[in-house]
């Protein structure tokens, strides 16, 4: 029988896994953490599944070192992990909290201690309440407080961190938090979106100057983006100009300002108004401040069709049936090929980590303590041969981090979508390494996969 294809990824390939603080880590008023803005919200009856919060969450904050043994039994170089910026600065300002930045130094060495490169995002969407009472995003002042939260993360651990990533998804932080109001801080207002908008992407910039002159060693400074492919649901011309509006309003309202010191021309009409009252001179070249990666978060494509009756773009999305769907999403593998390509292509972006991907899907425990998550094996492999083809095109993609470590706190989902390559049982908080984290250590060890794998 012929040996099956085997794909070999590039030498030093970042194989790593990503987790965010509010997700996994629980312990939400110990050692001195602040209230965050998800805190908060997910206090609030009805915001999510079950009434899920992240009060207890994996526990990661007390198992941390068994969830690093975890780690290195499944062959991970990279962990790409948040830190919360209320454990720092429990209002988002004043005095820094020690114990706060202890507990991350001590994650870090331990880390550092068995080869696993740390990933730092510095904002994934925890901001201290005490910021969002004074305005949170909106305020512009917060970009500068989280300038200043930057500056001493940066001053702690820029000795020992190479990977810093300043904002997880500000796209989602600014439309779901601000403008539909699904996630924290849960504000339903068009304008606050469009000023969030700005100050994320302004705090980028500061942070991105903050770390180069904090951190003692050369890093390597990115964002990381959800950005998707958008098909036009028919050849019309009303859909197709709808997939270029929600492509806009998903995409390239953080690409062209980040990539190229602009505001996409196609929005201007509609949010140029706003943006004129809060751009300040010299804004968009902080914003487009150079960086050392891009992160792309990849799960699906949006399939977008024209509607009237949608607010602002009069686009919305459909969910076609010729494909498999996961409990969230159309599983659609080309797509990242296709993104990256299209990266490649417009904004020639040097380097590219793959620093979410990954599938939920409902892992159950099987009689003898194997959870066969055969479907999460599926989409990854599947996903790792798109981007291996976009490799030997010479797109220059230096790792994949699968989304996620661990089963964790899925938003307003709460804990019913498992993503992990471990299994948690949220009663005993006890850890089980499914399949699919197994089938990843052969696939990192190996560096790469056999196309039948
Ligand atoms: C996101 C966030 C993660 C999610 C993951 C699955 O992309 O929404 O970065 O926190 O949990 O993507 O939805």
């Amino acid at each position: 029988m012929t040996e099956t294809p085997f794909l070999t990824f590039p030498d030093n390939f970042l194989w790593g896994t990503a987790t965010s603080a509010y997700q996994i880590e629980g312990a939400w008023q110990e050692d001195g953490r602040g209230i965050s803005i998800w805190d908060t919200f997910a206090h609030q009856p009805g915001k999510t599944f079950n009434g899920a919060t992240g009060d207890v969450a994996a526990d990661h904050y007390h198992r941390w070192q068994e969830d690093i043994h975890i780690m290195s039994q499944i062959s991970i170089k990279a962990y790409r992990f948040s830190i919360s910026w209320p454990r720092i600065f429990p209002d988002g300002i004043g005095p820094v909290n020690k114990k706060g930045l202890d507990f991350y130094e001590r994650l870090v060495d331990a880390l550092l201690a068995v080869d696993i490169q740390p990933v730092v995002t510095l904002y994934h969407w925890d901001l201290p309440q005490a910021l969002q009472d004074n305005g949170g995003w909106v305020n512009r002042e917060t970009a500068y407080h989280f300038a200043n939260y930057a500056s001493v993360v940066a001053k702690r651990l820029g000795d020992r961190v190479t990977y810093w990533i300043n904002h997880n998804e500000p796209m989602v932080m600014a439309l779901a938090g601000y403008f539909f109001g699904e996630s924290a801080p849960g504000l339903q207002d068009p304008i606050a979106a469009v000023c969030a908008t700005h100050h994320l992407l302004l705090s980028h910039g500061l942070a991105t100057r903050e770390l180069r002159l904090g951190c003692l060693k050369p890093v390597k400074i990115g964002i990381a983006l959800n950005l998707s492919v958008m098909h036009p649901a028919s050849d019309t011309e009303a859909d197709r100009l709808a997939a270029q509006r929600y492509d806009a309003i998903n995409n390239l309202l953080y690409l062209e300002p980040i990539f190229r010191g602009i505001y996409p021309v196609d929005l201007l009409d509609l949010i140029g108004e706003v943006l004129s009252e809060v751009i300040k001179d010299g804004d968009m070249g902080v914003i487009a401040e150079p960086l050392d990666f891009l992160g792309v978060n990849y799960y699906s494509r949006s399939v977008v069709k024209y509607d009237p009756d949608f607010q602002f773009i009069q686009a919305t999305t459909i969910q076609p049936q010729e494909n498999e769907y996961s409990q969230m999403w159309e599983i659609y593998p080309s797509g990242i090929y296709e993104l990256l390509s299209r990266l490649k292509r417009d904004y020639d972006i040097a380097n590219i980590i793959v620093t979410e991907n990954g599938i939920c899907v409902p892992d159950g425990i099987d009689f003898d303590g194997r959870i066969r998550d055969y479907r999460r094996i599926w989409y990854l492999r599947d996903h790792l041969k798109q981007i291996h083809r976009a490799i030997t095109e010479g797109i220059l993609v230096r790792g994949y981090l699968v989304w996620s470590l661990m089963d964790n706190f899925e938003w307003n989902y709460g804990y019913q979508m498992r993503f992990g390559l471990v299994y948690v049982d949220f009663e005993t908080l006890k850890r089980i390494i499914k399949d699919s984290g197994r089938w990843y250590s052969k696939v990192i060890s190996a560096n790469g996969l056999h196309v039948s794998d």
